[in-house]
């Protein structure tokens, strides 16, 4: 099968090579699914996940890519709750990766069933997206109806989800990002919107919870803007910050077929509305991880036409 893969983490995207791969088989518990879109996150290739396995081993080649859709086309041995040409969505596990591919073996728990009237590719981008932007407004944050967020990177992949579903809990959003970014930020939901690039962060206070995926600075400053006892929550990585009598978590996202399922809903009813940016095919996937311009929002690849 045609996949992309990784050998260099100094080298970053640019070291993406389509090759050709033996197809994955199913292990206990997992399913094979024959891919019809993929997502990669661009952090993945800074995750210790990419480059080995659970027992720190080299796993490289490795092949990168933990968002799917696509049709389940063999079950492993005991697998049960999804079946042969069943569509699903999810995350395949970071250790594995692996859905820049044609095929991919996930463990059946980390999919949901995708319904026939969603894309496949919509199916694809929402699933880290809206997961990450799920655990940590709900599950981490314990957001509550009344509160005020504030999101960076409000009009980006992970900040837009969290922009909408923070709106329809009933909070007050303000999104943040760059100046280029303010319509769109404001058009995913935002009441307000602060430009990192002009405004300065420190004119906000009584922030009820942050919601962080810039880092370094951007997460320590961030901590003064949320009131005494309010909440930092970070997918950028460990922090020092922490909010005056407050809590800072900082969380690597799980799959969650549940959560998957609240959110394809919310995509078919109109409620939550996916964030591409750009669609490409697996032979083009390579140029279309490494932009000469500026894209906004998701790149998907379209691994079937
Ligand atoms: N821990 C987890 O579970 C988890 C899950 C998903 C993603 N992540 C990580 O979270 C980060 C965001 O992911 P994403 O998919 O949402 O990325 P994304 O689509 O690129 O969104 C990030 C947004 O923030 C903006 N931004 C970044 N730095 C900025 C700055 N200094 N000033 C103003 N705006 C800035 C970006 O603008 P530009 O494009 O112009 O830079 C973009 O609009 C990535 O590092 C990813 O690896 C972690």
């Amino acid at each position: 099968m045609k996949a992309i893969v990784v050998t260099d983490q100094a080298a970053g995207t640019a070291g993406m090579r389509l090759v050709e791969r033996p197809e994955p088989q199913a292990a206990i518990n997992d399913v094979v699914v024959q891919v019809h879109a993929s997502g990669f996150t661009s952090g993945e290739l800074t995750w210790p996940s990419t480059w080995t396995d659970r027992l720190d081993r080299d796993r490289t080649p490795s092949i990168p890519g933990q968002e799917l859709a696509g049709v389940v086309t063999a079950l492993g041995y005991g697998t049960t709750g999804l079946s042969v040409g069943q569509r699903v969505f999810g995350l395949s596990d970071s250790y594995r990766g692996g859905t820049l591919a044609e095929y991919v073996a996930v463990e059946a728990r980390n999919l949901a069933p995708l319904p026939g009237d969603v894309d496949f590719t919509v199916g694809a981008s929402v699933a880290m997206p809206g997961l990450t932007a799920w655990q940590g407004l709900f599950v981490h944050g314990r957001l509550q109806a009344g509160q005020s967020v504030l999101v960076h990177g409000a009009a980006g992949a992970v900040g837009s989800m969290v922009t909408q579903l923070a709106r329809e809990a009933g909070a007050y959003v303000t999104g943040t990002g760059r100046a280029a970014d303010r319509q769109k930020a404001l058009d995913f939901g935002a009441q307000e919107f602060l430009d990192l690039e002009t405004d300065v962060l420190e004119d906000v206070s009584g922030i009820d919870l942050v919601f962080d995926v810039i880092g370094g600075d951007i997460t320590k400053r961030s901590a003064g803007v949320i009131r005494p006892g309010g909440t930092l929550v970070t997918i950028a990585g460990p922090t020092e910050a922490r909010p005056a009598d407050g809590m800072a978590i900082d969380f690597v996202l799980v799959s969650d077929r549940a959560q998957l399922g609240e959110i394809v809903q919310r995509v078919r009813d109109g409620r939550l509305r996916t964030n591409i940016g750009n669609i490409a095919t697996l032979d083009d996937a390579v140029a279309a991880f490494n932009p000469t311009k500026r894209i906004s929002g998701k790149t998907i690849i379209r691994v079937r036409p």
